[in-house]
């Protein structure tokens, strides 16, 4: 039976990564890995984070089961933290990861009759497949044109009309992955609007609070969005916002009528429960211990803002050059880690063997991975191959 199995085709950013790896040139550049890297092109350990771990480890007096829904002190943390007060009408469970909560919330839709999710396209290479694997059908709902980095809202709105009631659509909150574009406060009106005349259900996926404007600010759009909508379901990802990648750290929130909240939560600790019964602990502690200290949510935000600075400096840095027709300065304006450049995969395998700088092979580049001193050579090699 085993024996019979086909083998799955590899992520293709794994293949990246494995010949950024090989690759013996000195000045090789590594735009590929979606993970946040400071100056020096390092991903380090966040203080307030080292000192949480520290606390943790003097304190904690046992390691049973940290019960279904989680450590409920995280879960009203990180829902203060995103949502504010309307957060404390949530229906919420911890969950393994953005990507756990993701699943956690197809499956949830699933059990509730939806049949497909809309993913405004591009998208996060992943979305697709927790989709299918919730055994939902995925539907490509194009968005955004890469050539003029812009969102086409006339487009996405049309495509509501591939759903039915009660199916879903994945709406990144902020810092889009993997085009750096997000919705204005206006666009997320409008998508309510549309989402609540056609009955679906908006699956807000919180990946990157923090990166992108502010901590605040990176969620405006996604809470004037809830306030709008009778029903909603949020996945958040601690992973990037606190640098806690391997901890897997995340939770999924649904907005939901009072009356129906002890059924929802029911059916997520049900399929919770087949799937890995309890959640870890240890990476949700931290969140706890450092968002309920005064004095290290203060380092965690001092360091958050840096972490955004560099990342706008390097935007704008970018977005100065001057690139043969390619519309650089509107890289400035985009969000978070993330741009897809207007860029063919020939020119991307160009970029890669001739110049030795490596994205995806769809053209995304992880602004945080380019150093000041790389950026002139990384523009000039852009204009050798556009
Ligand atoms: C858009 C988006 N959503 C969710 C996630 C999931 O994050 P994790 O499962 O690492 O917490 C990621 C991670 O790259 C992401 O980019």
């Amino acid at each position: 039976m085993i024996e019979s199995l086909a083998p799955k085709a590899p992520d293709p950013l794994l293949k990246i990564i494995k010949m950024y790896r090989e690759d013996p040139r000195t000045d090789k550049i590594d735009l590929g890995v979606g993970v946040y890297k400071d100056g020096e092109g390092n991903t380090p350990v966040m203080r307030a984070v080292k000192d949480a771990e520290a606390l943790l480890l003097a304190g904690q007096k046992t390691k049973t089961y940290v019960g279904q829904q989680g450590d409920v002190d995280f879960l009203k943390l990180v829902g203060q933290l995103a949502f504010g007060a309307m957060s404390r009408e949530f229906v919420s469970i911890q969950a393994v990861g953005g990507t756990g909560a993701l699943r956690l919330g197809c499956d949830l839709l699933r059990e509730a009759g939806a049949k497909r999710v809309l993913l405004p396209a591009p998208c996060w290479p992943n979305h697709p497949s927790i989709v299918r694997a919730a055994r939902l059908e995925p539907i490509d709902a194009p968005f955004f044109n890469i050539t003029e980095q812009r969102i086409d809202m006339d487009a996405l709105i049309a495509s509501f009309a591939q759903a039915e009631r009660g199916d879903g659509v994945i709406l990144q909150a902020c810092c889009h992955n993997p085009l750096g574009a997000d919705f204005s406060l206006e666009q997320w009106t409008q998508l309510a609007a549309a989402l609540n005349a056609r009955g679906i259900i908006a699956f807000v996926d919180l990946a990157y609070q923090g990166f992108g404007d502010g901590i605040d600010e990176d969620v405006a759009g996604a809470r004037r969005l809830l306030e709008q909508v009778p029903e909603a379901i949020i996945a958040i990802s601690e992973a990037k916002s606190f640098g806690i990648y391997r901890e897997r750290v995340g939770a999924l929130f649904v907005k939901a009528a009072e009356k129906s909240r002890a059924a929802v939560m029911s059916n997520l600790a049900a399929i919770a429960r087949a799937n890995y019964s309890m959640p870890p602990d240890h990476g949700a502690a931290i969140v706890r211990e450092v968002l309920s200290d005064e004095k290290l949510r203060a380092s965690w935000r001092e360091e958050l803002d840096q972490i955004r600075s560099h990342i706008k400096r390097t935007r704008r840095q970018l977005a100065a050059a001057r690139v043969n027709s390619m519309p650089m300065h509107l890289i400035a304006d985009q969000k978070g880690m993330f741009s897809t450049l207007p860029l063919d995969g020939a020119q991307v395998t160009r970029l890669r063997e001739q110049h030795g700088i490596y994205m995806t092979d769809s053209a995304r580049i992880n602004v945080a991975g380019l150093r000041e001193a790389d950026i002139p050579r990384f523009v000039e090699a852009l204009k050798a191959v556009a």
